[in-house]
């Protein structure tokens, strides 16, 4: 029998320094303290706690499977900390992400994002974990399509047989809360309608089709649906699985060579281009973004991230190299043109999808003056 192992992505925005810019190392500190606590217990075998803005990251290996409740209980109670001493530090939106208050079997509706993925290790399991801050779960429709359905980037999909036979889609349609699962390459206009749409469609998971086999699941999420109200953006998280019948790795990095808009940036109500960059400069500034991507690559080992000769997971920052400077000056490019129309449409989001009541507001402010044209 194959080991089982599963990789838990668990996420949440606990508070943050100087608005919505970063996680503090104060705040990281509690998170390891307790991740290594649970790995000296048995709880967990691996671990690696990051930050992606104002977001914080926890990667766990261990071998509980997926909605494991003392895996959620254990992300669920660091947040709860982490929050509470942003409480005490006067952090920007202290707990923002912690809807709910009393924990009940696992994370899920309760405000944090999560993706997990139980897998069967095979001979080597490299994977690519992507966090994004300042946008929401449709912002990784795009370079999944060409990840995954389009063999003008994923040269493996006429190359490799292994993986001739494609790819199967599970969308979730967030406003519905349906999914629908679409196989390519049959079905790839019906994909392309779908999540071309990516406010409301989002890929939820990616199984290899003549097989079955996971090969990516992301956080989809809609705060502002458990919340009735705007409180951040569902800032997404993906697992992505690599190599010998999957993409490769840098099949999978190289659509972000390029920028792309993205909804989120300043008050969740903007386009912004994506900028995919390194763990260093995984920090929100100019109108709160660009909003930002990170990509941690590592290998699974059994039941663990491999790890270097003292016990450390090594973990390949992947944007963090030359490749993606274009993009990076695309970004900044394109959000300096987007910011140049300051609130009017197309840089700001549309009227329906307005997080915050304040067009509301104004609507209802001025309904009495509004007379027969
Ligand atoms: P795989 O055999 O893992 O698919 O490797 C192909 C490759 O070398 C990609 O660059
Ligand atoms: P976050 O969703 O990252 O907290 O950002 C909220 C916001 O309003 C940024 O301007
Ligand atoms: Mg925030
Ligand atoms: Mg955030």
């Amino acid at each position: 029998m194959p080991r089982k192992t599963t990789i838990s992505h668990i996420k949440c925005d606990v508070g943050s320094l100087a608005g919505h810019h970063i996680v503090p190392k104060s705040l990281l500190n509690i998170a390891d303290k307790n991740l290594k606590k649970a790995k000296e217990e048995g709880l967990i075998n691996s671990y690696y706690v990051f930050n992606v803005g104002d977001d914080l990251q926890l990667l766990m290996v261990h071998e509980n499977g997926e909605a494991n409740s003392d895996i959620h209980k254990l992300a669920w109670d660091t947040f709860q900390e982490a929050a509470n001493k942003a409480l005490e530090l006067k952090l920007y939106g202290a707990g923002q992400d912690l809807l709910k208050t009393a924990f009940s079997g696992t994370i899920r509706g309760m405000g944090p994002g999560f993706a997990e993925m139980e897998i069967e290790e095979r001979g080597s399991d490299p994977v690519v974990a992507l966090a994004a801050d300042k946008t929401s779960g449709g912002a990784f429709n795009y370079p999944l399509f060409r990840i995954f359905a389009d063999p003008m980037n994923t040269a493996g999909l006429v190359i490799d047989p292994n993986m001739a036979g494609g790819f199967k889609f599970e969308v979730l349609d967030t406003i519905e809360n349906k999914k629908v699962v679409l196989k390519c390459p049959e079905e790839v206009y019906e994909l392309i309608a779908l999540v071309g749409t990516v406010q409301r469609y989002m890929i939820s998971a990616i199984r290899r089709a003549r097989d079955d086999l996971i090969c990516a699941v992301g956080s989809v999420t809609r705060l502002s649906q458990i919340a009735g109200r705007y409180v951040g953006k569902d800032d997404p998280v993906i697992i992505v699985r690599a190599q010998h019948g999957l993409p490769a790795v840098g099949e999978i990095l190289v659509p972000f060579i390029h920028s792309y808009l993205v909804e989120g940036w300043m008050r969740g109500s903007h386009w912004g281009p994506i900028m995919p960059v390194g763990l260093k400069d995984a920090k929100c500034t100019a109108f709160d973004g660009p909003p930002r991507i990170v990509a941690l690559g590592f290998q699974i080992a059994n039941g663990k991230i491999a790890s270097d000769d003292n016990g450390k997971p090594m973990i390949a920052d992947l944007f963090d190299d030359v490749a993606f400077a274009l993009a990076r000056r695309e970004a900044l490019k394109y959000a300096s043109m987007l910011r140049r129309m300051g609130e009017f449409e197309p840089a700001r989001l549309g009227p329906e999808e307005m997080e915050y009541t304040t067009l509301q507001q104004i609507l209802e402010k001025l309904k009495g003056r509004f007379k027969p044209a």
